[in-house]
């Protein structure tokens, strides 16, 4: 057990800006030149005659109103109008990989994310999924799931979904606190969070996340607890406690609302160990970063298995080695190589409507990249990685950590420890070679 003066002279020392590790590298350190779509369909063809499965990620941007607090990329609207013409550019965007296959995919995951996914009437997402599923293969034990706003998701959406394949969803949740959800500019109400929770364990999904942040403009212990409450209350399967990014220069709604109204440094770690605290209290166990689950709920037997992945989608206990983004700002991943599409909507929808993919940027990887990429998995979904991984960049970076108990040598094994949890994004960073070269730079947000 380690004390709190301690636990503060480490957040202090390690509250630098650090990459999230959503992927590897990083999108900041991706190569200057987007790959070609020739280039991208051959790698990505390469990959799945070696590995058909693979998932799916949708980006469904359109929000009715602006959250001040969000980082992901959306297009506030109240115009649905909007709705079917994005659908027909997603659906040829699908048709041009269709095209590509030379061998059949099989849809093991796919995920549809935003924006606000229950921003799109549910005959229209009917229009979109069934076109997919139906042009190439589903597997029998697939994971269909979608991030539900609960002030927009109604009974109708939970039940074409289902009917369509989905078994797991994610509501927004955030803070219950009436006074934090109209500093962040949020409109939704507890009753709304319990009624779609209720509606969708009646319907039969299998697995419930909460999405909370800890961290927002104004939030105090007290908030905290009045969230941590509900979820005792609802028992979700899992839980995302994330860590607010502060990115005003990216995120522009973030200027909405004053710095010094931020919990920061050892204020912000508080919050952080009092929800902790009581998820672990409630029966929540820890899954790698960020995570909770409920020891019933399929991630936590898959990392018990030392079988859990983490894609662009967060934590998964699917592995596909190729992931493909549809949508404005969508990434996709074939392991050697990655791209990201067009931002902005009506740029994307114009050029999927020339029958070319919308690639603005993308990574092919070297092979000490791939090491590097492999290794920080580890780290991140097992907590363990072997020596080898540090022995050629960073030793002295290595006895530091172990020097403050964040990590322990075993045999050839670094094993992240108990405290080392809390700053898992600072380990990783200990063996990338590209953070190591461009360290302290402000393109990351803060560790904690
Ligand atoms: C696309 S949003 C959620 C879907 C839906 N639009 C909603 O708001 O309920 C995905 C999640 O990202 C998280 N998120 C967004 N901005 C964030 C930020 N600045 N810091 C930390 N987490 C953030 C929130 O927890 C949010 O639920
Ligand atoms: S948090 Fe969700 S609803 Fe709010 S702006 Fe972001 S994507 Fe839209």
């Amino acid at each position: 057990m380690i004390t709190n003066l301690l636990m503060s002279s480490l957040i202090e020392k390690y509250n630098t800006a650090v990459p999230r590790y959503t992927s590897y590298p990083a999108v900041p350190h991706w190569q200057r030149e987007a790959p070609s779509q020739e280039a991208w369909l051959r790698t990505l063809n390469a990959n799945i005659s070696e590995h058909n499965e693979i998932s799916v990620y949708i980006h469904l941007p359109f929000c009715e109103n602006l959250c001040t607090y969000c980082g992901c990329n959306k297009r506030i609207t109240k115009n649905h109008a909007v709705e079917m013409p994005y659908i027909d550019a997603v659906i040829q965007e699908w048709d041009i990989y269709l095209d590509s296959f030379e061998t059949t995919p099989v849809i093991k995951e796919l995920h549809l994310g935003g924006g606000t996914p229950t921003f799109f009437d549910p005959l229209e997402l009917r229009r979109l999924i069934s076109y997919i599923t139906s042009s190439v293969e589903v597997a029998a034990d697939h994971s269909f799931s979608f991030e539900a706003h609960p002030n927009s998701t109604t009974a109708e959406h939970l039940m074409e979904l289902y009917d369509l394949g989905f078994k797991r969803l994610s509501i927004g949740v955030q803070d219950v606190s009436p006074k934090i959800l109209k500093a962040i500019n949020r409109h939704q109400t507890v009753e709304q969070v319990r009624v779609t929770t209720e509606l969708a364990r009646e319907i039969g999904y299998d697995s419930i996340n909460y999405d909370i942040i800890y961290g927002l403009p104004f939030q105090t212990e007290e908030h905290i607890h009045q969230t941590m409450d509900l979820i005792d209350e609802m028992r979700p399967d899992r839980i995302a406690f994330y860590s607010y990014a502060h990115v005003p220069w990216k995120s522009k709604g973030q200027r909405a609302y004053d710095e010094k109204d931020l919990p920061m440094g050892t204020a912000k770690q508080h919050l952080k160990d009092v929800g902790e605290a009581r998820l672990i209290d409630m029966g929540y166990l820890t899954i790698g970063m960020d995570h909770y689950a409920l020891p019933t709920d399929q991630l936590y037997i898959s990392y018990q298995a030392g079988q859990m992945h983490r894609n662009f989608m967060g934590y998964t206990d699917q592995y596909t080695r190729c992931m493909i983004g549809l949508g404005a700002s969508s990434i996709s991943d074939c392991w050697d190589m990655y791209i990201q599409n067009e931002k902005h909507v009506e740029d994307y929808q114009r050029i999927v409507s020339t029958g070319q993919l919308p690639i603005i940027k993308g990574h092919g990887l070297t092979k000490c990249e791939s090491e590097t990429r492999g290794y920080i998995l580890q780290l991140i979904c097992q907590g363990e990685v072997t020596i080898a991984a540090i022995e050629s960049v960073s030793p002295d970076r290595y006895l530091g950590l172990i020097k403050d108990g964040l990590v322990s040598m075993k045999n050839d094994q670094i094993k992240v420890t108990e405290t080392g949890q809390k700053f898992i994004r600072n380990i990783c960073a200990a063996i990338d070679p590209k953070y190591i070269a461009q360290a302290e730079q402000q393109v990351f947000s803060k560790a904690i």
